[in-house]
């Protein structure tokens, strides 16, 4: 009664292309089963690597806006060697731009697309009573040597720029990513049967 008055949340999981290239794709979803929350949509999938997706990204037109003003402002060529695309962000970053929209003032930021879009990561949203934060615990902190030991990134990372495994921040975030990687039909509302499976 008590869990049925708390709210049942979303939240958006991602084992990065680290995850995926290590074997740890097993591991680190088990966590999240054996926690006890439930599955609702799962696919391996590698950003696209043309610019296709890059119109949501805001960085592209910040880009292509500065690109003009100077260049219509000096009227001067581009210096030897500086290609046209050298101020563009990384491509196929769309989907991921938009996902850390917030990191976008960041250092690490180029780092962190080039990173996340380096390979296939697989996608999962889980559903449960507090799932938001409790996976927040299960993860661990964002800097890997700063995260328990038992939790994901405690046990099985070492660098906060390789940190395996992505877990949205707030209820909203989880709606707001889920809907972002997922596309309509990849998501199942599933109930559990009540007999038993094996007898
Ligand atoms: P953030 O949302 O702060 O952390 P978390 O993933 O724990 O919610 O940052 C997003 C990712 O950005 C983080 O998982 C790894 C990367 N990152 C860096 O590469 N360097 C940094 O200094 C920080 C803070 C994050």
């Amino acid at each position: 009664l008590v869990a049925s008055m708390e709210e049942v949340e979303q939240t958006y999981i991602m084992i990065k292309p680290d995850g995926v290239q290590r074997g740890l794709v097993g591991e680190i979803l088990s966590r999240f089963e054996k926690k006890g929350f439930k599955l609702t949509g799962l696919k391996l999938f590698q950003c696209p690597k043309e610019l296709a997706e890059d119109l949501h990204c805001s960085l592209v037109s910040c880009y292509v806006f500065l690109f003009f003003v100077l260049g219509f402002a000096t009227l001067e060529p581009r210096p030897e060697g500086l290609s046209e695309t050298t101020s563009l962000p990384p491509r196929g970053s769309g989907k991921v731009c938009e996902h850390y929209k917030d990191l976008q003032s960041k250092p690490f930021f180029p780092k962190l697309i080039d990173y996340i879009t380096s390979g296939p990561v697989v996608c999962m949203g889980w559903e449960g009573v507090g799932v938001v934060a409790s996976a927040r615990k299960l993860i661990g902190a964002t800097n890997p040597l700063n995260a328990e030991p038992g939790t994901i990134r405690g046990d099985l990372a070492v660098q906060t720029g390789r940190n395996v495994v992505h877990g949205s921040d707030s209820p909203d975030n989880g709606k707001r990513e889920i809907g972002l990687w997922f596309k309509e039909g990849e998501l199942c509302a599933w109930t559990a049967v009540q007999e038993p499976w094996l007898v």
